[in-house]
């Protein structure tokens, strides 16, 4: 398993969350996961809003809090978005969130999972996105790809 080293981002307000989402969604193969850490309101929701966006996704994003997952298929490619806040591991097991990550019963797509800490097993590969309130209110962004040789598609400057 490769660990590329971890980039740092500085997010100076929730448009620099956006953005992230926004530009990371545009470069994404089918099949990729997020997996998504951070406090109460770090910023996680507003991420997925961005590769929504970056998506071509219109319908609003909502917190899957009480839904758990939320599924927007009028983009580039499907969006899954987990909200795990709720859960214990053994309930999230049943969930069995490899049939998003997997793609084999739903169209493969982007699994994006908030409170991933909470799976009681990860896929092969994914990004890990850290978000970390900072002490001017801001936010301060890890992000890392596990298990990805070819990370070409992590970020571009433009
Ligand atoms: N870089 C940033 N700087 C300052 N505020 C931000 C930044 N990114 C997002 N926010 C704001 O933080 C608040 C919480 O964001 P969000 O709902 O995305 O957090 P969350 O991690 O999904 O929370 P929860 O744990 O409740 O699911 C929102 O008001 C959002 O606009
Ligand atoms: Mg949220």
């Amino acid at each position: 398993m490769t660990a590329a080293l971890p980039q740092s981002i500085h997010l100076a307000n929730s448009e620099a969350t956006l953005e992230l989402g926004r530009k990371l969604a545009q470069t994404l193969p089918p099949n990729s996961v997020i997996l998504l850490e951070g406090d109460l309101g770090a910023g996680k929701t507003t991420f997925v809003r961005g590769l929504a966006i970056g998506l071509g996704i219109n319908e609003p994003i909502l917190s899957p809090t009480f839904t758990l997952i939320n599924e927007y298929v009028e983009g580039r490619l499907p969006l899954y978005h987990f909200d795990l806040y709720r859960l214990e591991s053994t309930e999230t097991a049943e969930l069995f969130p490899e049939t998003y990550w997997e793609g084999i019963e739903v169209d493969p797509g982007i699994t994006a999972i908030e409170w991933a800490q909470r799976l009681p097993y990860k896929p092969p590969s994914y990004l890990n996105l850290q978000l970390e309130h900072t002490p001017t209110g801001e936010r301060q962004a890890t992000l890392m790809f596990i298990g990805l040789d070819n990370i070409a598609f992590a970020m571009s400057n433009e």
